[in-house]
């Protein structure tokens, strides 16, 4: 299977434990846009659910495809949340936040009652790191931020658009890329990261999936937490 038919066979999967009534928290990404689809699809064909958005792309896609979307001033809590990821570790955690919207995507997941994660098979690792770790500051805070997060161990980028300018979070804020190389003790950084001032949230997910979906060569790997 192509990189594309892992990420759709995941998503098909994954849109199997959506049950009637649920309110059903929507991540982001091209693989979770995959899903969205076909949410939109079973909507269409009579089934009542409520979806939370993680981003304002997931929710003009939802939208448009004429899913219920509510913020969380109208739900109390989230049944299922399914999401994409950038790396998962054989512990099922993640980095997130390619896309830039994890700070969104955490708030979503930690009201769930279980998160499922769906991803092709590249971005099953032993270790994570390789990819860069987004950690999203508010905009004050940055200049002062690249030397303390340089101090533990990573070199960190601003994330910046095409034209040069910083890339801009769906809550105002930037994005740091936070190169690792590997992360050798997850917990300890998601912890140290959480307690920076000017910090707002970074894309470690440690202890947030119930189920990870890997789309595969021969079909679908489905792994419980
Ligand atoms: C969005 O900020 C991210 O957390 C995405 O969920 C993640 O980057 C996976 O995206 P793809 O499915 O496009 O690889």
């Amino acid at each position: 299977m192509t990189e594309d038919e892992q990420k759709q066979a995941a998503a098909a999967k994954a849109v199997d434990y959506i049950e009637e009534g649920m309110v059903i928290g929507l991540g982001t990404g091209s693989t979770a846009a995959k899903m969205v689809d076909l949410v939109g699809a079973r909507v269409k064909a009579g089934l009542k659910i409520t979806g939370v958005p993680t981003s304002e792309a997931t929710a003009n896609q939802a939208r448009n495809l004429g899913i219920p979307v509510v913020g969380l001033d109208e739900v109390e809590e989230i049944d299922l949340t399914i999401d994409g990821t950038d790396e998962v570790d054989p512990e099922g955690r993640l980095i997130k936040g390619g896309g830039g919207a994890h700070l969104r995507e955490k708030i979503v997941a930690s009201l769930s009652k279980k998160m499922i994660v769906i991803a092709e098979a590249k971005k099953r690792v032993a270790k994570l790191g390789a990819f860069k770790l987004p950690v999203e500051v508010i905009r004050f805070a940055a200049p002062a931020l690249k030397s303390r997060l340089d101090a533990l161990g990573c070199t960190a980028a601003l994330r910046l658009t095409k034209d040069g300018t910083p890339f801009v979070t769906d809550e105002g804020n930037y994005i740091y890329d936070c190169d690792f190389k590997v992360i050798k003790d997850p917990e300890g950084i998601a912890l140290t990261l959480s307690t920076l001032p000017g910090v707002v949230e970074h894309g470690l997910f440690i202890g947030y999936p119930d189920i990870v979906i890997i789309g595969t060569d021969s079909g679908v790997d489905v792994t419980e937490y």
